[in-house]
């Protein structure tokens, strides 16, 4: 199935057309700015605009930076307030033209990685981590997804928000050195590890590519690997997601995304 793949993040909208058989991409991946403030309606016309500039007219799934639970956001930690508590996937559903499909962007790009990626076959309990704005996480057992556990909000023994201490953004806003960040990191993982005793680590995102410059400074026991898909994880990922609730709507036929 053909499907259109949106990962939306606190910098950057990604998108491209999903063969969801294979996880490949079938055009080239764009990239627009995510609109400053954040705003529903400022979120929406963008997405619009994306989805015109496919020509696409089919489902869309969108991995978005919150919670999201049943097709309404939760949380909002990187992105306008305002979307706590909305019905998105209805609300860009009827923006766009388009039906659309909501996921939080780490548990989409979660499924790509163990569909298709570094968490394929692989039984027991997989922690994916994307790296960006924020820290995102997917847990899955046994290739079953926990879904929305938002990790990148725990408080780590120093008393600082994981992903106010370890994320992309602080790398890059602080200037640090990778030895520098990847012993932040480390503590994050380190935490991680002690809480959920996971067997792999899959690491997404921006700095998925960059593993090799701190992978000195991980001292988890669980092996830690780079998503296959890098930082396009989130775009196949999301696509995989529409394509399951549509096969679950045809099903049984229920209004909540
Ligand atoms: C959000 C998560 C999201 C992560 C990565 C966090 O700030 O709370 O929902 O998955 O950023 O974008």
């Amino acid at each position: 199935m053909q499907i259109l793949g949106i990962d939306v993040g606190g910098t950057g909208i990604k998108t491209a057309i999903v063969e969801t058989t294979t996880g490949e991409l079938l055009t080239e991946r764009t990239r627009v700015a995510t609109p400053r403030p954040a705003t529903p309606q400022a979120v929406g016309m963008t997405l619009k605009e994306v989805i015109n500039e496919h020509n696409w007219s089919g489902p869309v799934g969108i991995g978005f930076p919150a919670a999201i639970q049943h097709g309404i956001a939760r949380t909002a930690a990187n992105i306008d307030k305002s979307f706590i508590g909305l019905p998105i996937a209805n609300f860009f559903s009827e923006q766009t033209g388009c039906p659309v499909y909501m996921a939080n962007d780490a548990d989409a790009a979660g499924l790509a990685e163990m569909r298709f990626g570094a968490g394929k076959n692989n039984p027991g309990v997989v922690l994916i981590i994307t790296i960006g704005t924020g820290l995102g996480t997917a847990l899955f057992s046994d290739g079953h997804l926990l879904p929305n556990t938002e990790l990148g909000h725990v408080f780590l023994s120093n008393g600082v928000e994981a992903e106010r201490y370890a994320s992309e953004a602080v790398r890059v806003t602080k200037d640090l050195k990778w030895k520098d960040w990847g012993e932040r990191f480390n503590l994050y993982l380190t935490t991680m590890e002690s809480l959920l005793w996971p067997d792999l680590i899959v690491l997404g995102g921006g700095v998925s590519d960059k593993l090799h410059k701190f992978s000195p400074m991980i001292t988890t026991k669980a092996p830690v690997v780079a998503a296959s898909f890098l930082n396009q994880a989130g775009i196949v990922g999301a696509a995989l997601f529409a394509e399951e609730q549509l096969k679950r709507r045809n099903a049984s036929p229920d209004p909540a995304r």
